[in-house]
């Protein structure tokens, strides 16, 4: 039965009309908005970690350098839970899903039945393979626990090595070097950001780490993970060696598809799921980091988005489906990251731009870069440029056609020109 937190015991059995698998922040926003559009059935969440949701982004931010605790991480206080009458159900994971019979099996015998599921279970970090790759000392972000286990070492730490120039990699570069400590940031490719933002946006941050003291190799790739028992130092693959007594791996995330594809879930990298967010099986919706989507931001490619954002979203539009109303999902991907003092906000995705346009001084560390395709606008970066990521949403969001030295010229707002 449930206890005092509203998590039942393990080995506990039982049937609700909507299961959600992962309880990050779309298992949660999916839980809390089929409670705000009128849900009245009855609700369990599923979550592997041994805590109510929490947001993920200030793990590598502001709760990695202390300054953010906690309680201050938790989506809802654990009263919201149980006044919405949602059971969660924490510390175990569904290891099998029975489609036909509408029940998931979870790794401590918990078995579930189901009338609708909701996979959103995201991704586990990447790892490295090469040797060494499991040494004492190497860390992934992704979970509390995990930058718990980084805060505790690295007191004992001078030299810090960051594998990966994504947000994780930089975002934990950032609090590294804040903290007084020697990093080296290893990016295989040939710039950082790749996979969120523009090359322009890849040259500036590069600049920032390097101001800031950071050692970046771009296009560099790693060899082995040097030591005993704890890593000492990581071996590139030109030779060199980077004496080190912590590694930090930001290399992207897998998705955790395995029991939903092994049900026979269509997919390959996250499983297929149409705009309302359905996969292939029935009655099993997913959302999030996992969820291969058509999203018309893509030019209608099929993509997965690991974004706050689009887990939120998503669950916005399963939660409604399951309240009544007919949803679909459509929404304009956005993304952010906090480095240094500096404040990244992206809107839109540049993939595919054939221009670009700078609007402010990046010497100044306020600017952005808008991006077009044909002569449309069909995203935005925007360091410390609030107002012009809010407005520049509309334009996004119409693919607006605007000529380029208007959107070059910061004196002239971009609502402006957006109405125009
Ligand atoms: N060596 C060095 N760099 C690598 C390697 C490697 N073996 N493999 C990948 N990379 C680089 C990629 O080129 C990319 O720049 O690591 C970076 C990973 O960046 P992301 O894919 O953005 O992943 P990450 O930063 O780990 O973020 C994972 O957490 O913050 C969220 O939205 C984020 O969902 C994402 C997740």
């Amino acid at each position: 039965m449930p206890d005092a937190r509203g998590s039942a015991t393990t080995g506990w059995s039982g049937r609700y009309d909507v299961v959600i698998v992962g309880a990050g922040h779309g298992g949660a926003h999916a839980a809390a908005a089929l409670r705000q559009h009128g849900f009245a059935g009855s609700v369990a969440m599923v979550g592997d970690e041994p805590r109510l949701p929490y947001e993920r982004p200030p793990l590598s931010k502001d709760y990695l350098s202390g300054e953010t605790p906690f309680e201050q991480l938790l989506l809802h206080p654990p009263a919201f839970w149980q006044e919405r009458d949602v059971e969660i159900l924490t510390d175990r994971r569904v290891t099998t899903v029975d489609a036909r019979a509408h029940r998931v099996r979870c790794d401590d015998g918990t078995v579930l039945e189901y009338g609708h599921l909701v996979w959103a279970t995201g991704g586990t970090p990447r790892t490295l393979s090469c040797p060494g790759h499991d040494l004492g000392g190497v860390h992934t972000v992704r979970t509390v626990a995990d930058s718990d286990r980084l805060r505790a070492e690295l007191p004992a730490v001078t030299r810090a090595v960051v594998v990966g120039g994504g947000y994780i990699g930089l975002e934990a570069a950032a609090v590294l070097r804040a903290a007084g400590k020697h990093v080296t940031v290893v990016e295989a490719q040939d710039r950082v950001l790749a996979r969120v933002a523009g090359a322009p946006l890849s040259r500036f941050y590069e600049a920032l780490h390097r101001t800031h003291g950071v050692d970046l190799r771009l296009g560099a790739s790693v060899e082995r993970l040097e030591g005993a028992s704890r890593v000492a130092g990581v071996r590139l693959a030109d030779g060199e060696l980077l004496p080190c007594e912590l590694v930090i791996v930001g290399i992207g995330i897998v998705p955790a598809v395995a029991p939903l594809r092994a049900a026979g879930a269509a997919g390959s990298d996250g499983v297929v799921v149409d705009e309302r967010c359905r996969t292939t099986l029935p009655d099993v919706f997913a959302i999030g980091d996992c969820a291969a989507h058509r999203n018309r931001f893509a030019d209608d490619a099929v993509i997965r988005l690991e974004s706050v954002q689009n887990a939120h979203d998503q669950a916005a539009v399963v939660a409604r489906i399951l309240a009544g109303t007919d949803a679909r999902y459509d929404a304009v991907p956005w993304f952010w990251s906090k480095q240094y003092d500096l404040r990244l906000q992206t809107v839109g995705l540049s993939t595919g731009h054939d221009a670009t346009v700078v609007r402010g001084d990046p010497a100044t560390g306020r600017f952005s870069v808008v991006y077009l395709r044909e002569g449309r606008v069909v995203a935005l970066d925007c360091v410390n440029a609030v107002k012009d990521y809010v407005q520049g949403r509309k334009l996004v969001a119409a693919r607006a056609r605007v000529d380029p030295a208007l959107l070059a010229d910061p004196a002239l707002p971009l609502k402006e020109l957006a109405s125009a």
